[in-house]
């Protein structure tokens, strides 16, 4: 499974990717406008680390969502343009997938949404689990379903698990063959962590340090 940064912050991007582990990030307007940068640049910058990075479009209708993505499209090779789950954007993926340009489609809340973008040509789809859980549904239900359908279809499109808000999340994804798995850069710190690993450190070198002196 592939570990994604869901961020709009350059320094974050780049801590994680030297520990070798970074396989891509997506954004969306909302962590653009938390860190306040140009957009362009962001993106660029983080085009630099991996070679997978969402931008997401803010036009809701396809002429719009089309001007904007083949502009995000043209900055960078890496730029996979982002489009929301609505039959505008069904429209957009499939013109994006006719020109090569490459897409995630952000905002799936169903297996029925899942399977329409999908078909319309869509290279990633974002279901967004935690807003589910957080509306007392079941988000990793959401994902095994789409992974059944998957299994049973052999679409040409990735499943990538977003609005993941715990490491538990991750590893659930991962189980269930998810290709994909964006968190924030929170929980991404706390998955090389473990307190007997930091225990065990200790023991070590308080062990090493007694033979050392002798
Ligand atoms: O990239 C979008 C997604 O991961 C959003 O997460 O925490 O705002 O639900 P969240």
């Amino acid at each position: 499974m592939k570990l994604f940064l869901d961020t709009a912050n350059v320094e974050h991007v780049k801590m994680i990717a030297e520990w070798g582990v970074l396989d891509g990030v997506t954004t969306n307007p909302s962590l653009v406008a938390k860190e306040g940068k140009d957009f362009k640049k962001t993106i660029l910058e983080m085009c630099k680390y991996v070679p997978c990075v969402s931008a997401q479009v803010t036009a809701t209708d396809f002429a719009g969502m089309k001007k904007q993505g083949e502009q995000y499209a043209s900055w960078h090779k890496n730029v996979y343009v982002k489009v929301p789950m609505t039959t505008e954007g069904l429209k957009a993926l499939s013109y994006f997938r006719s020109k090569k340009i490459r897409t995630n489609t952000t905002l799936i809340f169903s297996a029925s949404q899942a399977l329409l973008a999908a078909k319309a040509g869509a290279n990633i789809i974002s279901p967004f689990i935690g807003r589910l859980d957080d509306v007392s549904e079941d988000g990793m239900g959401l994902i095994a379903e789409i992974m059944e359908i998957w299994m049973q279809n052999g679409f040409d499109c990735e499943v990538l698990v977003a609005s993941t808000r715990h490491p538990r999340h991750i590893v659930d994804a991962a189980k269930l063959g998810a290709h994909i798995c964006t968190m924030p850069f929170d929980v991404f710190s706390k998955l090389p962590n473990h307190p007997l690993t930091d225990s065990g450190i200790k023991k070590f070198q308080e062990d090493w340090e007694k033979v050392s002196k002798k």
